[in-house]
C-alpha cells in the first residue's frame, strides 16, 4: 500500500527538480541519490527520498488516474465558503487575510475568542479554502514510531517524565530497524518519524545506525528525540535524516521554565534555530490548555511557531496523565484547538499543520474536522503493540490496531477529497 505517489522526473534546475504528477508541476530538491529527468520519484516533505522502477510507478500510477482527479473534484467541492457572515467585524478581518495583510494582535484575539456557530463556520471555511489554494489536496500521513519511553526530564505536564513510576522499554537498534522496515515495506509509510523521551542510552552512534539503515529504505527519516546536543543532530543528518520535530512547548518563559526544571526556553529556542539553519524540515509547535496560560498565550504561541518558519505546526492540547503534578488540571475544549488550527493556517498560508492524536483523544471526529479547518498533515502510530500503550505521554490515548487506523484514515481522506501523498514543496 502506498502513501504517497510517485511523480516523474521532467527537468533539473540546479538542485531542483521539477515533477510531473498527472500534468500537475512541482518542486522537490534534489538532496540525496542522483536522479536523472525521466525516472519515477517519491517525495516527502518537498526532498525527493527514493527512485522507483518505471514498471512499478506506471502501475500504481494507473491505479491512482481517475481517482487523482475525483479527489481533487470533492476537496475543492467541500472548500468552497458557504457559511453566511453574522459579524460586518470577522468579515472585514477575513478580507484582510485575503489581501494578505498581516494581522493585528487584537484582530488574532479576536478571532479566537469568536463564538456563534456560522461565525465559527466561516472561519473553518476559510482556512479550509486558503489550504486548498496553496496546497491542493495532497495530506502527508506519517508513521510515527515511539522506540523508547524513558525521560530523564521531569517536566510537569508529561506522563513518561522521569519520576512517574512507569513500566519503561528500550527498543533495541535492530528491534527499531525490523519496525521501521515493517512500517515503510509492509504498511508503505514513506515517512517515519521516530520519537522518544530524552534517552541518552541512545548514544549518538547508536542513534547513527539507527538513522542510516532506515535511510536505506528509500523514506525521510524524521526525529522527535528531544533536546540532544548539536553535534549529535548534525551527525544524524549527515546520517541521512531531514527531518525534526521539536515544540518548543509554550512561549511563555515563565511557565515554561515553572513546568520543565531545569531546562530555559532560550536553549530550547537556540535548537530549534539550529535545527532549521541545518537544513531539517523543521516541525515545532507548542501544548495548548497548560496552566496559567492565557488567549494572549496562545496567539503568542501561534505567532511564535510562525516566527520560526516551520514547515510543519505541531500543536495539540494538554490532557492530564496520572501521577504527575498536573494530574488535576483541566483539558481544553476541542473548538478551541479547532480555532487555533484554522487561525495558524490564516497566518501561514504555506506552511503543513498536522492534526495531532492528543486531538483525536479529545474529539473522536479531530481528524474530519481538523482537515476541514485548515490542517493537511496525519501521523499514524506504528509503535508495536507490545509497547504502544507504555508511552503513556497523556491518559486515554486512543489505541487503535495500526491496520484499523489506516483503513479509517485513507477511508475519511477519501471521503474528504484528499491524496494522501506528498506532493512536493
Ligand atoms: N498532553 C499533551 N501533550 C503532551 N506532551 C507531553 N505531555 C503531554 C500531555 N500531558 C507533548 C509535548 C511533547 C510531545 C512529545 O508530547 O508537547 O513535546
Ligand atoms: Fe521528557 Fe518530553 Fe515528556 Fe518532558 S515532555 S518529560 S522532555 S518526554
Amino acid at each position: 500500500m502506498c502513501y504517497a505517489i510517485p511523480g516523474k522526473l521532467v527537468e533539473i534546475k540546479k538542485n531542483i527538480g521539477i515533477v510531473d504528477y498527472f500534468g500537475e508541476k512541482k518542486n522537490v530538491l534534489l538532496d540525496y541519490g542522483n536522479a536523472k529527468v525521466g525516472d519515477y520519484i517519491y517525495a516527502q516533505g518537498g526532498i525527493l527520498v527514493n527512485t522507483i522502477s518505471k514498471r512499478e510507478a506506471l502501475e500504481i500510477l494507473e491505479t491512482w488516474k481517475e481517482l487523482f482527479f475525483e479527489l481533487k473534484k470533492t476537496d475543492e467541492k467541500l472548500a468552497e465558503i458557504e457559511a453566511s457572515p453574522s459579524s460586518k467585524n470577522l468579515l472585514a478581518v477575513l478580507q484582510e487575510v485575503n489581501l494578505n495583510k498581516t494581522l493585528t494582535k487584537d484582530e488574532l484575539l479576536y478571532l479566537f475568542a469568536l463564538k456563534g456557530k456560522n461565525n465559527l463556520r466561516l472561519l473553518y471555511e476559510t482556512a479550509n479554502n486558503i489550504r486548498q489554494k496553496t496546497h491542493g489536496n495532497a495530506c502527508c500521513v506519517h508513521g510515527i514510531l515511539e522506540f523508547s519511553n524513558v525521560c530523564e526530564n521531569n517536566c510537569f505536564y508529561c506522563g513518561i517524565r522521569k519520576e512517574r513510576k512507569l513500566k519503561r522499554y528500550r527498543m533495541g537498534v535492530s528491534e527499531i530497524i525490523d519496525a521501521a522496515k515493517y512500517a515503510c515495506g509492509e504498511l508503505g509509510f514513506k515517512a517515519l518519524v521516530l520519537q522518544s523521551g530524552e534517552d541518552n542510552w541512545y548514544t549518538e552512534d547508536k542513534l547513527t545506525t539507527i538513522v542510516s539503515a532506515i535511510r536505506k529504505l528509500g523514506v525521510l527519516v524524521f526525529l522527535s528525540i528531544g533536546q540532544r546536543n548539536k553535534t549529535t543532530y548534525k551527525r544524524l543528518y549527515e546520517a541521512g535524516s531531514r527531518a525534526a520535530l521539536l515544540r518548543f512547548e509554550t512561549s511563555n518563559k515563565e511557565i515554561f521554565e515553572t513546568l520543565r526544571p531545569g531546562t530555559t526556553l532560550a536553549s530550547r529556542l537556540e535548537l530549534i534555530r539550529y535545527l532549521k539553519e541545518l537544513g531539517f524540515i523543521l516541525a515545532t509547535g507548542f501544548i495548548s490548555g497548560l496552566p496559567g496560560e492565557t488567549s494572549e498565550d496562545v496567539i503568542n504561541n501561534i505567532l511564535l511557531t510562525k516566527s520560526l518558519k516551520p514547515d510543519m505546526h505541531s500543536f495539540g492540547p494538554f490532557i492530564p496523565a496520572q501521577d504527575t503534578p498536573l494530574k488535576d488540571h483541566a483539558t481544553i475544549r476541542p473548538d478551541e484547538m479547532l480555532k487555533t488550527i484554522a487561525i495558524s493556517r490564516l497566518i501561514d498560508k504555506d506552511s503543513n499543520i498536522l492534526v495531532t492524536t492528543a486531538l483525536e483523544t479529545l474529539e473522536k471526529e479531530a481528524k474530519r474536522k481538523a482537515l476541514l479547518a485548515g490542517a493537511n498533515s496525519l501521523m499514524i502510530n506504528v509503535t508495536p503493540k507490545a509497547y504502544k500503550n507504555l508511552y503513556r505521554i497523556y491518559d486515554g490515548r486512543v489505541d487503535k490496531d495500526i491496520n484499523k487506523n489506516i483503513k479509517e484514515t485513507i477511508a475519511i481522506l477519501r471521503s474528504l477529497g484528499r491524496a494522501p501523498a506528498d506532493l512536493g514543496l
